[in-house]
């Protein structure tokens, strides 16, 4: 399976911080968001990803991420011009995908907690699509799912009487035929191209599956001033409290045996001595 990291769009509700700079490289505490949805792919075995952004912000995305060999990884980068939707990305991607399935991931999406893991084997044996739901209180700002006898029936994007307390998070796992699916997609009223669109297109082909993420995991989409904030103090106190970095995609690769810590210990030599680096020294495969 393939990765695609969707790092475009124009950050509106973060201006005038995203301005002049991608919210997906805004610090999450200690590190930038996008590590967080990159070290999401990493453990789930995923080492091709393509990252998506904006063409004024190419640059700074190489500079951080490079060609993803410090990971173990393998980067390619493409732009979206401008923000024509999620499932434009499938799109982007065409070339990228051939004929592999492929994990979707939005570039502002926190997912910490043991649930992702466990189903790796599940995620990459699919035939279909899978997404995520999550359990909130208030689930009008997001794609929700009605679910009905164990079925997800529909999604809904943005209700405002939401028919459920499930919200489609912004992972999603489709199979090998999704460039020809998201190719029947036309603009919705507000001229994207809508993720909630192509799921809803695997629901009526009956290939859409659901995982229910627990309440003690975590996701954020860390989109507004509020949900960064939250974001960045969550995991400031979980790592300071049980010393331990959430997220690191250095650290996730180790973990998961893509990069050794030989080659590790030497990309960290050229690194400042930092409290991110110096626990990445100590820590053992
Ligand atoms: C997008 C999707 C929505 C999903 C959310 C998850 O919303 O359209 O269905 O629940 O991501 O982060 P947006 O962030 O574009 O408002």
């Amino acid at each position: 399976m393939k990765g695609i990291i969707l790092a475009g769009g124009q950050g509106t509700r973060l201006h005038p911080i995203t301005i002049s700079y991608s919210k997906q490289l805004l610090p999450v505490y200690d590190k930038p968001l996008i590590y967080y949805p990159l070290s999401t792919l990493i453990n789930l075995k995923i080492k091709e990803i393509l990252i998506i952004v904006n063409p004024d912000q190419l640059n700074n995305f190489k500079k951080l991420l490079g060609n993803g060999s410090q990971f173990g990884l393998k980067f390619s980068y493409a732009t979206q011009k401008k923000a024509n939707g999620i499932a434009e990305a499938l799109i982007i991607g065409k070339n990228f995908i051939k004929n592999n399935s492929v994990a979707l991931i939005l570039g502002d999406n926190i997912f910490y907690g043991q649930d992702l893991y466990k189903n790796v084997s599940v995620i990459n044996n699919n035939n279909g699509s899978i997404i995520f739901l999550y359990k909130l209180n208030n689930p009008s700002q997001y794609g929700v799912a009605n679910i009905k006898k164990n079925k997800v029936t529909s999604i809904v994007e943005k209700p405002k009487k939401p028919k459920s307390n499930y919200v489609v998070t912004g992972l999603y796992i489709y199979d090998k035929n999704v460039s020809n699916l998201v190719k029947k997609l036309k603009p919705s009223k507000r001229g994207e191209l809508e993720i909630t669109d192509l799921n809803n297109l695997y629901i009526k082909n009956n290939n859409l599956n659901y995982i229910k993420l627990k309440d003690s995991s975590v996701w954020f989409d860390a989109g507004t001033p509020d949900s960064l904030l939250s974001a960045s103090q969550y995991i400031q106190a979980i790592q300071n409290r049980n010393n331990i970095l959430i997220s690191s995609p250095e650290e996730v690769s180790l973990k998961n045996k893509i990069i050794t810590k030989v080659k590790l210990n030497k990309i960290l030599k050229s690194k400042s001595q930092n409290d991110y680096y110096k626990f990445l020294k100590d820590s053992e495969n």
